[in-house]
């Protein structure tokens, strides 16, 4: 089969090769799914440990980058579900401990996963493979932010990021909540997340700093939650100008880099109030898809109370361009490598 591999630590467009020998994943056992791969996803996330991977326990296999993918069930292990019938479309994620321990990818023609991380896709036109592959991860990281900042009819929500890929879902899954939703969009992705939902959308660059904009026009009238996909720390410090004094910081962007973001993440946490740290509950949020997430995703997708954006789809020998989109932090919604087709 063919498969984008790596073997040893570095950026993407260095260390991955398109290797076309490799050996298709064989006949599943108990509830695994075989599963023909038809389009993969990118992740932000996989481009830093393709980077830092150690390169040791590589020599001896090729690891397959990716986790998001979209198919056909190909053949179902004898304790798989009974819908899982071959030909089924399917959409889902490898968990990224079996990435990391196994290599096990979706950038290939076929993955081999336990049913639990696996669902039918929904049946509704506008929601093709693409998009499909697209959903789980930044869906379940969104619909776990929204939760987890206790978002309910009426929170006054502030998205930071709204047209990258989780922004666009956060703030459609804290809409379809309830909520009032304040989103970023720089240019001409500005209209992207109106149409989203957003109830009002910021272009940050024109109103740079954002945290003195936001202090100004929403210090008398303040948000109950701030959902950041980028990892903006000026935000946080600033925060207690805009957010309520018992609202809530929820973070997963690292975009000012994976290093600084993780040193951001500890001192938010951790730093106490009484020596200086920002009087407000900051939330480092680390995301673990699950099969009940999942399926409250395909369900706001057959309710259409949401969409997934699609920045733009590569041919599978395209792909390194498809790293290099993602890695510009332009993308609205998400990147996506159509692997072949079914
Ligand atoms: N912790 C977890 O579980 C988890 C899970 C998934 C992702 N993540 C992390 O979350 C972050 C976002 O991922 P993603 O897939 O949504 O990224 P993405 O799709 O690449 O985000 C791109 C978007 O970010 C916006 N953007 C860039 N710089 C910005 C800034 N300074 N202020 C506001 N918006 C800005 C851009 O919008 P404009 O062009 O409109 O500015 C662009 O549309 C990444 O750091 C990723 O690693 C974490």
């Amino acid at each position: 089969m063919r498969a984008w591999t790596f073997r040893t630590r570095g950026p993407p467009s260095v260390v991955l090769k398109l290797e076309t020998d490799l050996s298709k994943p064989s006949s599943p056992t108990r509830s695994n799914l075989l599963i023909k791969v038809s389009h993969s996803a990118l992740t932000p996330g996989i481009s830093h440990a393709i980077k830092v991977f150690p390169s040791l326990p590589l020599l001896s296999r090729p690891y397959i980058p990716e986790l998001d993918f979209s198919g056909i069930i190909e053949l179902a292990g004898p304790d798989a579900p009974a819908e899982f019938t071959p030909g089924t479309r399917a959409f889902g994620s490898v968990p990224i401990s079996t990435f990391l321990l196994h290599g096990t990818g979706t950038l290939a023609e076929y993955v081999m996963l336990p049913a639990i991380h696996v669902l039918q896709m929904p049946q509704t036109t506008a929601f093709g493979f693409a998009e499909a592959a697209s959903l789980d991860g930044n869906g379940q990281t969104a619909a776990l932010m929204v939760r987890t900042a206790g978002i309910k009819k009426g929170s006054r929500v502030f998205v930071n990021g709204g047209s990258g890929g989780v922004g666009t879902l956060a703030l459609q899954i804290a809409k379809a909540e309830g909520a009032y939703v304040v989103a970023t969009g720089a240019g001409e992705n500005f209209d992207l997340v109106k149409k989203l939902g957003a109830d009002e959308v910021i272009d940050y660059r024109v109103h740079a700093p954002l945290h003195t904009y936001l202090s100004e026009k929403y210090g008398s009238e303040p948000f109950d939650v701030i959902l950041d996909t980028i990892g903006t720390d000026e935000l946080f410090q600033n925060s207690p100008g805009f957010l309520k004094a018992d609202g809530k910081f929820v973070n997963v962007g690292a975009m000012e880099g994976i290093v600084k973001g993780l040193w951001c993440a500890a001192k938010n946490s951790l730093w106490p109030r009484l020596l200086g740290g920002t009087p407000r509950t900051y939330i480092f949020q680390q995301t673990n898809p699950d099969q009940k997430t999942r399926q409250y995703l395909a369900k706001l997708i057959e309710e259409d109370k949401l969409i997934v954006a699609v920045d733009k789809v590569y041919e599978m020998e395209d792909a390194l361009q498809a790293y290099e989109r993602m890695a510009s932090q332009r993308a609205k919604g998400k990147v996506v490598v159509k692997v072949q087709n079914i």
